[in-house]
């Protein structure tokens, strides 16, 4: 049986979240922790076995190929409450990126071949590390290689997409794109992605907080505030976007110290829009105490992550042993991992499909 196996990294937002979605540009990274996800032919039905994302499910090909119509007419008409309805079913965003590929390999008309997938992850779920992108990106990877197809990120990032929507409604494209694309990665929606050809090792030391709040909420409450002060939450997105201006010089210069200077204002400006969360304050806190050259909230905020930024791997073990003693689970690494990838595929090691 044909399979192809195609792994993707988790990514990290450095600068410009929540600004990134009223059209301003943000930065963000790859973060070496992945997601890998196996395919091969089917007979006429789509099996997914995704046990790191509780999802373990069987439906016929055609049926997956309708509810993909569905999510299209849907996405035209804006309609985002009841996209993330049909995302609450823990299947559906993986179907239907697993269709959406099977569409672009084979037009329409697709007759008789579905496909089986098993995906599994080390990419810490809902924490804003975009565990979902991960899996859609490696997901999408995997289809298209059952099929000959080459790895081309965009083509990736554009088919997982769907995912994306149907987790948090309107996704600005910035976390598929990264997960796609690896390295470090610019974005903007005007401009879509732009990878930055340059790859400095930041070490920094990512802290969770544990809270969890969904993306789209923190985002509704971004849009609450533009609308009731647009004048104070305007002046704020643009200060964002200065910030994730000077961040692309500041990190083809490999200039940590600026860089961590630039997160301390991207910081201040996201508590600012409200979206930050006392357990994350505590975490930026005890990391700036423990001499880290900056650190500041990650992704959607409402609790969820933040990163402080290290100059070396001593700074990295103090910080880390802080965040650990205010309460957060820190992850030490290095940004600017290797983006949508092939893996190599041994049938005899891996349980069969
Ligand atoms: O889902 P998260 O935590 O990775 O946040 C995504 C970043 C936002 O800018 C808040 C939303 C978006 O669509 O870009």
């Amino acid at each position: 049986m044909n399979s192809f196996r195609v792994s993707a990294p988790g990514k990290l937002i450095l600068f410009g979240e929540h600004s990134v979605v009223h059209g301003k540009l943000a930065i963000a990274a790859a973060v070496n922790k992945r997601a890998i996800a196996t395919a091969s032919e089917q007979d006429g039905i789509i099996i997914v076995d995704a046990p790191d994302y509780s999802v373990k499910h069987e439906t016929k090909l055609a049926d997956a190929l309708c509810s993909l119509d569905e999510i299209n007419e849907l996405r035209e008409k804006n309609d985002f409450e009841s996209l993330k309805r049909m995302g609450r079913e823990a299947s559906t965003p993986l179907e239907a990126v697993i269709a959406s590929a099977l569409e672009r390999v084979k037009g329409k008309c697709i007759a008789g071949k579905g496909i089986a997938l098993s995906v599994s992850s080390d990419v810490p779920k809902e924490s804003g590390l975009g565990s979902g992108s991960a899996a859609f990106v490696a997901s999408a990877g995997a289809v298209l290689g059952v099929y000959g197809r080459k790895l081309d990120p965009k083509t990736v990032a554009d088919i997982a997409y769907v995912g994306d929507v149907l987790c948090h409604g309107k996704p600005s494209g910035i976390d598929n794109n990264t997960v796609a694309f690896g390295g470090y990665l610019a974005f903007k929606k005007s401009n879509g992605p732009m990878p930055l050809k340059i790859n400095p090792k930041i070490r920094v030391v990512i802290g969770s907080t544990g809270v969890r709040a969904p993306t789209s909420e923190m985002v509704q409450i971004n849009r609450y505030w533009l609308e009731l002060e647009p004048d104070r939450v305007k002046k704020i997105i643009e200060k964002a976007e200065n910030i994730a201006e000077r961040g692309v010089d500041a990190l083809r210069e490999e200039d940590m110290v600026e860089i961590g200077k630039l997160a301390n204002e991207n910081h201040v400006l996201l508590r600012e829009l409200g979206v930050s969360h006392p357990a994350i304050e505590e975490l930026v806190i005890a990391s700036l105490k423990a001499g880290a050259l900056g650190a500041k909230l990650s992704g959607a905020g409402g609790g969820g992550i933040m990163f402080a930024v290290c100059e070396d791997d001593g700074s990295q073990k103090r910080v880390a042993d802080a965040i650990q003693r205010a309460g957060g689970t820190p992850i030490i690494t290095k940004l600017g991992a290797e983006g949508v990838r092939k893996e190599a595929y041994n049938s005899k090691t891996i349980k069969a499909l």
